[in-house]
């Protein structure tokens, strides 16, 4: 094992918040620390799988995390645009979800045989009990947590995501929270993306991975 199984998410998200008592820091403190020249070492030991509501900046903070730790970024919807050769509105409208929930199982499958990377993954793809259990098996899940507010503000940019399109975004993502937010729980850890710069983010998920990994 690469962790300790000892320690939980709260203990994660517990440290951090001791840490940033202890320290002073806080998001907007921690701005410094972010242009920081040298990234905290970390050496990826596993996929990094990073889950959670659609708008919570999984792409846009995986590209960087993956830039800081010099592995590469796969984005797990692009992957099944890839291997479908249409996009994912297309693909929900000619085959429905449910062709769509199984290309994303099989992709994310293959992708988490390859070798390290930061994985984003679309918001539904944890909720599948066997695509969850890869995830536990072969990978370091990070659940980017950002609150409803945000999440509209950001998908309101796209006009990409078919579940949104079915009735109110703001009524469907608060379902889909609800629905949603306890199984995103089963991550290995839970960082909030509340705004703010994505550097920041991904600072606290290195500082996580550091600490699940040691
Ligand atoms: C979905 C999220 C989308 C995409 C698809 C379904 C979902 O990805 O996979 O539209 O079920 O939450 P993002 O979370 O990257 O927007």
């Amino acid at each position: 094992m690469f962790y300790h199984g000892f320690l939980s998410i709260s203990d994660i998200c517990w440290c951090r918040l001791h840490h940033q008592k202890e320290t002073g820091l806080n998001d907007q403190a921690s701005q410094t620390a972010e242009t920081a020249e040298t990234p905290p070492a970390v050496t990826p030991k596993q996929t990094i799988v990073l889950v959670g509501l659609m708008g919570a900046g999984k792409t846009t903070v995986g590209r960087r995390l993956a830039r800081a730790l010099n592995i590469d970024f796969v984005d797990a919807d692009a992957e099944i645009e890839k291997a479908a050769g249409c996009t994912i509105p297309e693909i929900f409208e000619k085959f429905g979800e449910a062709s769509f929930r199984e290309g994303e199982r099989k992709v994310i499958s293959r992708l988490l045989d390859e070798a390290p990377k930061v994985l984003a993954t679309g918001g539904g793809a944890f909720m599948n009990d066997e695509t969850r259990a890869a995830v536990k098996a072969k990978g370091t899940s990070v659940w980017l947590d950002a609150e409803i507010p945000i999440l509209l503000e950001r998908v309101s940019r796209k006009n990409n995501r078919p579940l949104l399109k079915t009735g109110n975004p703001e009524e469907i993502l608060t379902k889909l929270a609800a629905e949603r937010n306890p199984v995103y729980a089963e991550a290995d850890i839970r960082v909030l993306s509340n705004g703010g710069a994505h550097e920041i983010v991904v600072d606290k998920i290195i500082d996580a991975l550091k600490a699940w990994w040691q």
